[in-house]
This record gives structure tokens, sequence and C-alpha cells, in this order.
């Protein structure tokens, strides 16, 4: 089997080497390409990768290489991790919208469709290469906003699949909270990728009892303050919120937290910069601690289970997934993208169905898929009208002279990154 990582120049790639190395049963892997433009970086992260591989007793080949077609060719599958204009643009994405008063993050809101506007083009162009020198080739998608990424590709007829690792995180804690195997843990997880509720955990499968309510019982306050949400509004949902929902629920406490310390992009590019010295320690064999400050905790495993489902390997038959609507949210377009628990196999994910929504949530997601489809439509076609569309229609902007402001400070910021600027 071969696999193909583009942006391998990650820092984040050893967290993946190690979950390829530790679930080599679970997807033997005989040939990793990692493809990335920044030679120094691919170097470095190329090194770390052979000797995690070489200590593990991994026989498998890693290749590293700049050339796109050359590393997609003949791949299985093509992992997508990459970030457009690296962390020096998510800094401005963290930053300009803070001035109007919204909230300013790398995937909600004005920062997150920037990010867009950036990324699916230079996505869309990826996916075509691998369409032509691979048509059976999976795509899964890392790469934020990944709702809006895998819309583009799955609408283009791309075989792509978006994941993010909020809900195999929610597993591991749930697992650990009911002192149970994370294998046994069943999220009824829903809504759009960055804006999910957990509404169920069942226990043993899909059909299995719903442990919710004696989760939130027992261990609701542990739940509230990993979020920074308070408890009594969890009590009220009746479900666990992503910490992405935060963004919505507490918008006007975070801008202010926001307002007072440094940006993630800034704590992410001193993480860089030291993990870059680590890795270049030719005694280093492993992942280092500072990894697990970063966000991407179990994205590995997540990674290692998807890419075996789909490539008829040993992944695990129901994952959560970002993928076509096609009717399980009656209330979306078929062709939105949908982030929920699909049987998944080599045909692709299918998903399960999910119990009519309460309109506390089905509200809050039509509004924001209504935004990623002009948030997507701005990223494909481009224009100042369309960018402020999309801001216009995001539930946390609304206002036109917030989104005229955001719209100026959106292109002043990306020229360099936007054709049609
Ligand atoms: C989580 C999200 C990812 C996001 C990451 C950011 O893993 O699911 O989509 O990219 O956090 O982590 P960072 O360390 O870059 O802030
Ligand atoms: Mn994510």
């Amino acid at each position: 089997m071969k696999l193909t990582v583009v942006g391998g120049g990650s820092t984040y790639t050893p967290e993946l080497i190690d979950g390829f190395a530790r679930l080599r049963d679970t997807l033997p892997i005989e040939e990793l390409v990692l493809v990335d433009p920044a030679a120094e970086r691919l170097e470095l992260v190329g090194g770390l990768a052979r000797r995690i591989f070489a200590k593990q007793g991994h026989d498998g080949r890693i290749v590293t290489t700049a050339d796109l077609d050359a590393g997609v060719d003949g791949a299985d599958a093509v992992l997508l991790q990459l970030r457009v204009g690296g962390q020096a643009a998510r800094q401005q994405d963290e930053t300009w919208p803070l001035d109007c008063g919204c909230v300013g993050q790398e995937t909600t809101g004005a920062g997150g469709l920037a990010k867009a506007l950036r990324t699916v083009p230079v996505v869309m162009d990826i996916a075509e290469r691998v369409r032509r020198t691979n048509p059976r080739a999976w795509i899964i998608d890392f790469t934020n906003p990944v709702g809006i990424v895998t819309r583009a590709l799955v609408q283009a007829g791309h075989r792509a699949v978006g994941l993010c690792n909020v809900a195999i995180g929610f597993q591991r804690t749930f697992a650990t909270m009911l002192g149970t195997e994370p294998r046994e843990v069943h999220l009824d997880h829903v809504g759009l990728n960055h804006l999910t509720w957990e509404t169920g955990v069942r226990l043993g499968g899909p059909e299995g009892t719903d442990a919710l309510p004696g989760l939130l019982a027992r261990h609701g306050d542990a739940i509230a303050a990993d979020l920074h949400l308070p408890r009594p509004l969890l009590d009220r949902l009746g479900v666990v919120p992503s910490y992405y929902l935060r963004y919505y629920y507490a918008h006007d406490e975070v801008v202010r937290e926001l307002r007072t310390k440094p940006s993630r992009a800034a704590e992410v590019a001193a993480m860089e910069r030291e993990l870059l010295k680590l890795y270049g320690d030719p005694s280093l064999d492993a992942k280092p601690a500072l990894l697990a400050k970063r966000g991407g905790a179990y994205y590995s495993e997540a990674a290692v289970d998807l890419a075996a489902a789909l490539l008829g390997g040993q992944g695990s038959p129901y994952q959560v997934v970002n993928t076509l609507n096609r009717g399980t949210l009656p209330f979306l377009p078929d062709d939105a993208v949908i982030e929920v628990q699909a049987a998944v196999g080599p045909s692709g994910p299918v998903p399960l169905p999910v119990p009519a929504l309460k309109p506390l949530f089905s509200g809050l997601i039509s509004n924001v898929a209504a935004y990623e489809e002009l948030a997507l439509e701005a990223s494909l076609r481009g224009g100042r009208d369309r960018v402020f569309r999309a801001l216009l229609a995001h539930p946390l902007i609304g206002q036109y002279a917030y989104a005229e402001t955001l719209t100026n400070e959106l292109i002043a910021h990306n020229r360099e990154h936007l054709a049609w600027a």
C-alpha cells in the first residue's frame, strides 16, 4: 500500500508517523511519500520519520519530495494537511476580525473565511492532479476549514472524505470517564465540522444503550470545565457541544480573552521552531512530548482508521467523517457536507440515520451551512461581493457595516493569496 501526505513537512507529521508505526497491522504501508515544497523542513521531518519507523521495526519506505505529481503517482490514498500561508497567515486570521469585536479564529468566522479563500483553490489544483495520475485514490482531507474544503472536493466529484479529531477526542475522554475501551464508545455526533454536538454516547455500537445522561450527571463539571463553558449550559442543552461552539455560545467573552493574550498562531510558531530544532537531533527517534501541546491529539489514529476502512483493511466499520449530506439532515441541501457517524468501507462513507434534531441545533447548523455554501462560492469564483455575502450570512457577523469592514480587511491581508484580488 502506498500513502502520500501532502504537507508532509508539517511539524505535525511525526504524530502521523507514530500512528502509522504503532498501527501497522491495521494499515500496512509499504511506501509513504511526504510531499512538501519547504525542502529544509521536509528533510528534518523526513529524517525523524525514518528514525521512528526504524525504531519501531516498521520496514515501510519513506520518500520525501517536492514533486507533487511524482509523489501521488500510484498512491492508494492521499492525505492533505497543508496550510497556505503558514502560521503567518493564521496570525492575521486571528487578529483583524477582533477590531470589529468579532472572533479571530482560524476556522470560525471571518478568519475561517479567509483561510477557505486561500486554501480551496490550492486544494482543488492538487485534487485535479491526483485524479489525473490516479483516479481511484482516496483523498483524506485534514486541511481546514475541513467542512468547506471537503464540500469543494466532493461537489467536484473527487473521492474525498474530510476528517477532524474532535470526535475521536470525545470518544477517548468519555471512554476514560466510563472506564471502558474507546472502541466500545460510539458517539451520536452531529453537525458541521467544528460545529458539532454529541447527542448520545452509546456503548458497544450504534444501537447500544445511551450513557450520555449518566455521563453528564457524574462528570458534567469536568466536561464543562474542559470546554470552558458553564455547567448549567450543558444541562440545559442536554448534549455536549464541541469546544468550537464556545465561539458561538460565549462569543463576546472569547473576544475579550483573545484581545488580551498572544494569538494561538504565535504560540504555535514558537512551538514549531522548538520542534524543528528537536527533529534535527539524530538521536531523537520518537515523537517529542512537546508535540502533545498542539491541538491534533489522536489525529493519527483517526487517519489510520479511516484509510484502513477506505482501502479495505481493518478499520472500524463506523467512523465520524465529513461527507455529503444526501438527506441525512433533511433541513440541509443534499450536497452540503456534514460531520456525522458513517459506515465506512471501500466505496466510501454512508452516513448513519440521525434522529430529528431540535431547532436549538438545526437552526445554527442551517445558518452555518448556508454561510459555508456562500464561502465556497467566494472561494471558487472570487470577488468582493461574494466575500461580503458570505460574511453577512455568518451568524457571528450579520451586520452590513461589520461585513463591509471585514471584507476590506480580509482582502487587504490576503491579496498575495487571492488570484482575483
Ligand atoms: C484541532 C482541530 C484542528 C485544528 C487544531 C489546531 O485538532 O480539530 O482542525 O487544526 O486543533 O491545533 P493547533 O495546535 O494548530 O492550535
Ligand atoms: Mn478539526
